[in-house]
């Protein structure tokens, strides 16, 4: 049987249970299990992610990466049944302490397809900010600003913020959807396939955004890209079947995989 490779063996292994603020670790999960109905499309989930790095999740279609890329900010929420523990600064997302609104603005989601609101690119990126109470029209300006500049569109929409955000390109949809994101300050941003309804172009911009982002946000990307999990990636999770079967440093994954089916993913012989 495939066996979960640590993380990192040079280094001592963490109790993620007393994992904190300080901590380089920034979620992890346990013994994760996820249900739709009866069917069990993830089982033996045990990742832990490490702070300030990219981590790609990568598989063939149906092996179970969206799936648990959505547990982790609760989108599966009365859709599927989801077991085990999703740790979070000590916390377990899933637990009933915890406010599932606020935990997603530390945990946020990029969807495949941008979706921004239909309101001008300003509104997208300081409606959640209002309807939690800001008004103060200078830190909207502020947040709408530093957000559009980390997600590298601030110079080819600073003049049209009015604009609607429908009248973007699919690239610039997508980075105002980062930005919009980012405006909530996170600290760990999901992504599913982000870059896969875009082109080449496009895909490389948002390539570089996330490269930038990591100086500040803990990024778990699933990607069916495998060039692109080279790229930007520091660690790479491989799903066979809704398990998790390798989980490595990138390059070791796509230099030296340990499990023979990774390997065969990897060479492009399924998927
Ligand atoms: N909302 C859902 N309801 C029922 N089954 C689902 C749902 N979403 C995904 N699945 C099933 O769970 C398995 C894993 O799917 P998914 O996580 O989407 O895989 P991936 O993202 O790797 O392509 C598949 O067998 C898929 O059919
Ligand atoms: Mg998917």
């Amino acid at each position: 049987m495939a066996q979960n490779t640590p993380l990192n063996t040079e280094k001592p292994t963490r109790n993620i249970y007393q994992f904190g603020e300080a901590s380089e670790i920034a979620l992890a999960t346990k013994n994760l299990h996820v249900f739709y109905g009866n069917n069990e499309a993830l089982s033996e989930g045990d990742l832990q992610f490490e702070r300030y790095k990219i981590t790609s999740l990568i598989g063939a279609s149906g092996s179970g990466k969206s799936t648990f890329l959505r547990s982790l900010n609760r989108m599966n929420d009365n859709v599927a049944t989801v077991k085990g523990e999703i740790m979070y600064r000590g916390l377990d997302i899933n637990s009933r302490a915890v406010d599932v609104y606020e935990m997603r603005r530390h945990i946020g989601m990029v969807f495949q397809r941008p979706n921004p609101f239909a309101k001008s690119i300003r509104d997208n990126i300081t409606f959640a900010l209002k309807q939690r109470g800001m008004k103060d029209k200078e830190q909207l300006d502020a947040i709408v600003e530093s957000s559009l500049r980390q997600a590298a569109l601030w110079d080819q929409v600073k003049d049209d913020l009015g604009k609607s955000a429908l009248a973007l390109s699919g690239g610039q949809q997508q980075r105002l959807v980062i930005a919009r994101a980012i405006a909530m300050k996170p600290d760990i941003l999901l992504l599913d396939e982000p870059a896969s309804a875009l082109d080449p172009i496009s895909t490389s911009q948002i390539e570089d955004t996330l490269l930038e982002l990591k100086e500040k946000y803990t990024i778990i990307i699933v990607t069916h890209n495998m060039q692109q999990a080279a790229r930007i990636s520091d660690y790479t999770a491989f799903f066979h079947m809704g398990k998790v079967l390798e989980y490595d440093e990138t390059r070791k994954i796509f230099t030296r995989p340990k499990v023979a089916i990774t390997n065969d993913y990897i060479s492009g012989n399924f998927g």
